[in-house]
């Protein structure tokens, strides 16, 4: 298995509703092929986790980095894991909106991510939540 982090930009702020449709699809794909992880929103900006068998996660993300709605994604981290850090996520996510300044969001990203015992993949999202709480 390998577990791969990615940063991109989205091309215009997306609505919640647009938001649901991706992690829909997300879900449903992820969920066939094994894939499991995190996406997390702040103000135009991703973060995501990507982790399963080798194959289904580089297919996941080359259709990921094809899509029109975001650009210039930049891989942060990919590595062979032997253990995934969100086994019960086909894509999970951070509830509410994206990223506000009011603490409530950034803490509902802190809940999520406690349970990540690898030191890396914490560090992603705990940097993401604070500098893009703002
Ligand atoms: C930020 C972002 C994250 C995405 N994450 C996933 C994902 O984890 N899995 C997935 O299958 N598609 C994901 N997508 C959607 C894909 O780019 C693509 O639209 C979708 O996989 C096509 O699925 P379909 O052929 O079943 O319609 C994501 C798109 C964006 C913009």
């Amino acid at each position: 298995m390998i577990r791969l982090i990615y940063i991109s930009t989205a091309r215009s702020e997306l609505s919640e509703v647009e938001l649901e449709a991706i992690l829909r699809v997300s879900r449903r794909n992820n969920a066939a092929v094994g894939v499991t992880g995190l996406l997390i929103v702040g103000g135009r900006r991703f973060l995501q986790a990507l982790e399963g068998p080798a194959d289904a996660v580089t297919q996941t993300y080359d259709r990921i980095k094809a899509d029109g709605r975001h650009f210039a994604a930049v891989t942060l981290d990919s590595r062979a894991i032997s253990e995934r850090s969100f086994p019960g996520w086909a894509m999970g996510h951070q509830p509410g909106k994206s990223l506000r300044g009011d603490g409530a969001v950034a803490d509902d990203v802190a809940a999520l991510i406690t349970p990540i015992s690898d030191p890396t993949t914490h560090a992603y999202f705990a940097e993401f939540a604070k500098n893009h709480a703002a």
